[in-house]
């Protein structure tokens, strides 16, 4: 059975409302684009990554009214609103934090943003969203 504290961190994800002045103020703090904007037509959101001090942030743009994130961005605004972790076995993680208290929200399903590796996004009563990801995901422009 695969240990949670031994997932390590991937990015931060950020909820932004104007992706092209966000991106701006985010390199203006020294940010720098680490995966340009990608279309998830699934999820009804626009994706990019930047990066600073080893800290990689995604920013996540609604581009429709019924994107998955356009609930959480009405009530939270800009910011932050999970941390990903890398999973080395997505099915295996997968039911330890469901063993955890995490509960799946939604399936384990292809990101386009993340060069169409799966994806999979957990609700903890007392921590919020976190997200797993395969560890078969690198930017697009390493
Ligand atoms: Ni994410």
């Amino acid at each position: 059975m695969p240990v949670l504290n031994t997932l390590t961190v991937h990015h931060v994800g950020y909820l932004v409302k104007k992706k092209n002045q966000a991106m701006r103020a985010f390199l203006g703090l020294g940010y720098v684009i680490a995966q340009d904007w990608v279309r998830d037509e699934l999820r009804g959101i626009d994706i990019a990554f930047v990066t600073k001090d080893g800290l990689a942030v995604e920013l996540v743009c609604p581009y429709r009214d019924d994107s998955d994130v356009s609930g959480l961005i009405t009530r939270l605004k800009n910011s932050p609103y999970h941390i990903c972790y890398v999973s080395r076995d997505l099915a295996a993680d997968a039911e330890a934090l469901r063993e955890s208290g995490y509960l799946p929200m939604g399936g384990a399903l292809p990101a386009p943003a993340c060069g169409g590796h799966p994806v999979q996004f957990f609700m903890h009563p007392a921590l919020g969203i976190i997200e797993l990801i395969d560890k078969a995901f690198t930017f697009a422009q390493e």
